[in-house]
Parts: C-alpha cells; structure tokens; sequence
C-alpha cells in the first residue's frame, strides 16, 4: 500500500492536489515540488526528461504505485517518454499519468465557437501537446497556443498578486485574443496559472470561459481508479499529505501556505547535480 505521488516543478501542482483532495480526500499523497530547479518551462526536452524521471523515481522510491505529473511541460515532454520506455523496465506495475489529456478531453463540451487558446510555458506551446490531443478528440477546434513566460516566475517569486503583475498578464491576454478573436475558452495550460486567475479575470472578456485544471485532473483521476480496481487496492487511505521540496522548506512551507491557506510541514528532498543521461533513442 503506497500514497498518490504528485510531482510539480515547483508549487504549481499545489493546484492539482487542492482540486485532487477536494474530490477525494480519503487517500494518502505525496508532493514534491522541484523548486531548485524550477521553472522547467524554458528548459530542452532532454533536461526536463531527465528531472522529471529522477522525481518519479524518488516517488517511486517513498512507496508510492501511482505518480500524477502535475506539471504541463513534464506532461508534455516526459511523460511519454516515461510511460513507454522508462516504466517496464523500472517498474512495470506502477503507472504515471499526466495532465494534459484530461484536460484536452474536458474542453470540447466547454467551448461553443469551437476556438480555444492555451496559456502554458514555452516549453508547452512548442511541444504542440495540447493541439495534438485536442485535435485527436475534436478535429473540429481551433487551437491557438500562447507562452507566458514571465507568469510562472512571477508565481515563484510570491509577485502574483502583487500590482506590477498587472502588466504581464494583461500583454498575454491581449495578444491571444488579437490572434484569434473567436476564442471562447482558455485553458490555462500550466499549474501555476490559476494563482493569477484574478488578474487573468480582470483583463479577460466576462463571456469568457477560463479553465482551471484541479477539477478536471480529479475527476479524471477518480474514473481512472475505478476503471483500475487493482490500482485503486494499493492506494493507501489515511487523508494524510506530505510535503518535500529539492530548495529551502522554511520557504516552501511559507509559500505553500499561502496557496493553500493552511500551513503545512515541509522536508527537504535533495537533487543530485545534473549528469548527462542520454535520452532513448526513438523507436
Ligand atoms: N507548472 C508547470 C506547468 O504546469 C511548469 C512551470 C515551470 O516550471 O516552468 O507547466
């Protein structure tokens, strides 16, 4: 019996495993944010191959059966990776599972005009992820991608809320609805997003749908666990959360709190220095 893994570069997944605990608050979990290191959304495919393999072994590690990345640009460049070439020959009965696929198969009964945009990192957008998965739901959308890269920094750095925010988000906004005036539902591709979702309101048309991923991760997560009783079997039930970051947990501890509006103990969890691993080459 093992504890759900959430894995996030940073303190974005904090808005997965809020939406996750909301909807099933009986299990046990695991977070562990990789703020040394954060952000990954500017980061090669390989880099952010190598660190988000490294923190689902750590996972791994501490028991856990079932890893969610809880970060769109390790969803989008890892996971595949991972899923197909990493986990039968690490550990053939654990699963990992990512974030952009349920939140690609919730849009298509949100939006009317059937154009969408997609606020994510740099990292995302590139890797075309959302278009792909979108399109092999709902061939019909159009998607419009866009990176923001100053967001998840502004996060990071505890400036979400503060004035000078204002102006990053504001410029983003502008510039996907120029692109594409029709859009009618944005998705906030990146974890860390919805801590500005205040600001992206203020800047953003009210007939505007903004989805946020918590929910929808959950919900996806619930199904998945009663299509798999076996994995559903290993899955410890206590509600209890622990809290690892690879930088400092006094400061972890003081920002996570603020995400969450509850304080919480928080351990360290340190990152080797980067070493060359060399990606599998493509089958
Ligand atoms: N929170 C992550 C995501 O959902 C990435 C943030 C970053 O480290 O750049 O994409």
């Amino acid at each position: 019996m093992g504890s759900i893994g959430i894995f996030d570069s940073g303190y974005g997944g904090l808005t997965i495993l809020d939406g996750i605990r909301h909807l099933m608050p009986e299990y046990d979990y695991i977070y562990y944010g990789d703020n040394a290191r954060a952000p990954y959304g500017t980061r090669s495919f390989d880099v952010v191959y190598e660190y988000t393999l490294e923190a689902v072994q750590k996972l791994f590690a501490m028991g856990c059966p079932l890893v969610i990345l809880g970060c769109n640009t390790a969803s989008a460049k890892a996971l595949r990776t991972i899923q197909q070439h990493d986990l039968p020959l690490l550990a053939p009965d654990r699963r990992v599972l990512g974030v952009i696929r349920p939140t690609a198969e919730a849009v298509g009964a949100i939006t009317h005009s059937r154009h969408v945009g997609i606020l994510a990192t740099e990292g995302t957008i590139r890797s075309e992820s959302y278009t792909l998965e979108i399109h092999k739901l709902f061939p019909d959308i159009e998607v419009t991608g866009l990176a923001c890269p100053m967001w998840v920094p502004l996060v990071e750095n505890g400036e979400y809320a503060k004035p000078a925010a204002d102006y990053f988000v504001r410029e983003r906004i502008e510039e996907l609805l120029h692109t594409d005036p029709l859009i009618d539902t944005i998705i906030l591709g990146c974890t860390h997003y919805p801590l500005l979702i205040n600001k992206i309101r203020k800047f953003c048309p009210p007939t505007i749908e903004i989805m946020t991923q918590g929910g929808y991760i959950a919900s996806s997560l619930k199904d998945y666990l009663v299509r798999h009783p076996d994995m559903d079997a290993r899955l410890s039930r206590g509600g209890t959360v622990q809290y690892f970051t690879s930088e400092s947990p006094e400061r972890f501890g003081e920002n996570a709190s603020i995400f969450l509006s509850t304080s919480i103990k928080v351990k360290a969890l340190s990152s080797p220095p980067r070493k060359g691993v060399v990606r599998p080459a493509p089958e």
